[in-house]
Formats: C-alpha cells, structure tokens, sequence
C-alpha cells in the first residue's frame, strides 16, 4: 500500500532555496509531560500526542529536503522516570513504525537508530531494528532515532574501544585526529548536525551530543514539544538560514 501521505518533495516551500538550508537538524522534543498536565490529561497522553508531533515534522523536513533528522526520543537519563511513564515512551517507537513504516518506506526514509539499543525493551528493539533493516536501501530523509542515547556514555564508549585499537597497534597516537575519533561515536560517518532545536523552554543540552554540536547552530523554543508546528519548524529553518557561521574564522 502507497500512501501519499507526504507531499511531493518538489512543493516544499524552502525547496531550490541554495545550500543553506540545513542539511542535518537535530531535535530535542521536550515538553510533552507538561502539554499534558495543563490540560489535565496524564503524562501518557503528551508522550502519544507528541508521536502526531513526530509525523508532521518528518513530512516537514522530507518536503525541505533536509538530508538528516535526528529525534530525541529517550536519554540514558531518563531511566530514573517511574517505570510506568519509562514504559510509555518506549512503547512509543514501536506505536510509531507500527502505523506510519509503509508511509516513511513510500517517502524512501531511511532509518537509523543512535544510542545503547542492547539496555532497551526487547519490543522497542525489536521494531526499531526491523526498521533500519527494512529501510537499509532508502536513499531519502535520514532518520535517526536517539534512543537510550546519551552522550558521556557515547563519549566513553567510544574511548575505551580506541584505547583498546590503540594497544592493539590499529591506530596511531601520534597520527590519531578528530575524524579518527568520531569513528567510535554513534554518528560515525554522519555529518554534524547544523540546527539543533530544542522546544519547552529549557535551554540545555541535557546530555545530547556533545562532541556533534561544537558548531551547530542552536534555536529554542518555549513551544512544548506537542504543539510544535510544521510552520514552527519553518520558522526555525529561516531563521538559521539568516544567520552566518564562522568557523572561528572571519
Ligand atoms: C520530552 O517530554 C519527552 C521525553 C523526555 C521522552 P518530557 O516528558 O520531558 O516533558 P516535560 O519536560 O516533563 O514537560
Ligand atoms: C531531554 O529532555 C531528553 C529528551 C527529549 C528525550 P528531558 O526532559 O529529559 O531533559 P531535562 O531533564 O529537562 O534536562
Ligand atoms: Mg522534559
């Protein structure tokens, strides 16, 4: 079954806009509890409500033409959670590719998942590797889905497998660089991420990609994560194409 449930590519509205655009963005989609609470619903409710949240920006980001998409979707913190919300959330994966996998295989998303899969539910694991491995081929949106991920965990796992190349004779310490490093990390082979949006006001990186963010730009947003609109995300694209990176530089 094809649902056209994506609009055409070529109608996007920041389409043939030049290479400014940001190529890879990354989301910390924060305020779900509290969308929630305000309006007296359980907490439950926000984490469901912020899946439809989820569906509209993937479309958003498919039809810019953003190369890469990646989603924070449960942090190595957010274990200490009661149990109940803990398995919400991570029922929320499998609740999403459950109904929306023929539509993101339609629109040649490919998926890919970042962060400490072996700790996570098997449920959860299981609908998320069946999805990166069905989406393999795809050479559309990349999306990542930041689970169990947090990133001093990424940082040291990824040092302890260089220390041990490194006694090992696989690599060099004198010759070792940045681009070695980042071969360790999660995001090996990935670009960098240049907009990072975080929604619901706070404005910290609660763990999210340290080493990747050194010069992504940042946009945040009182806007709880549920609320977050297409139009929002626009916002934020403009907003970073208005701006100047320098590097350091001049
Ligand atoms: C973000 O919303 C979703 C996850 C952390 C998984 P929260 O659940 O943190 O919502 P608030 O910040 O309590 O409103
Ligand atoms: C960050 O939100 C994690 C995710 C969005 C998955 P949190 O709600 O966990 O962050 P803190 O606790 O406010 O820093
Ligand atoms: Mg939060």
């Amino acid at each position: 079954m094809n649902i056209p449930f994506f609009s055409n590519k070529t109608s996007g509205p920041l389409m043939d806009q030049g290479e400014s655009t940001p190529e890879h963005i990354a989301i910390i989609m924060d305020g779900n509890g509290r969308w929630a609470e305000k309006l007296g619903m359980s907490r439950a409710a926000g984490h469901k409500e912020g899946v439809s949240t989820v569906v509209k920006i993937v479309k958003a980001a498919v039809d810019c033409n953003v190369k890469v998409l990646t989603l924070y979707t449960f942090s190595t913190e957010n274990w200490k959670r009661p149990k109940k919300e803990v398995d919400t959330i991570l029922s929320m994966p499998k609740e999403f590719l459950q109904e929306y996998l023929p539509t993101l295989i339609s629109n040649h998303v490919r998926i890919q998942a970042i962060g400490d899969m072996e700790n996570l539910p098997f449920y959860t694991r299981e609908a998320v590797q069946y999805a990166v491995a069905r989406t393999s081929e795809n050479n559309g949106l990349q999306l990542n889905l930041a689970l169990n991920y947090g990133s001093r965990h990424e940082l040291l796992t990824a040092m302890k497998e260089m220390f041990k190349d490194l006694n090992d004779d696989k690599l060099s310490l004198r010759q070792l660089s940045e681009k070695d490093f980042s071969k360790y990390l999660y995001t090996a082979g990935m670009t960098d991420p240049d907009l990072l949006i975080r929604t619901g006001g706070e404005k910290r990186l609660s763990n999210f990609l340290l080493w990747q963010l050194a010069y992504t730009e940042f946009w945040f947003t009182d806007v709880l994560w549920p609320d977050f609109s297409e139009g929002e995300f626009l916002h934020a694209v403009e907003d970073y194409r208005q701006r100047k990176r320098r590097y350091g530089g001049l």
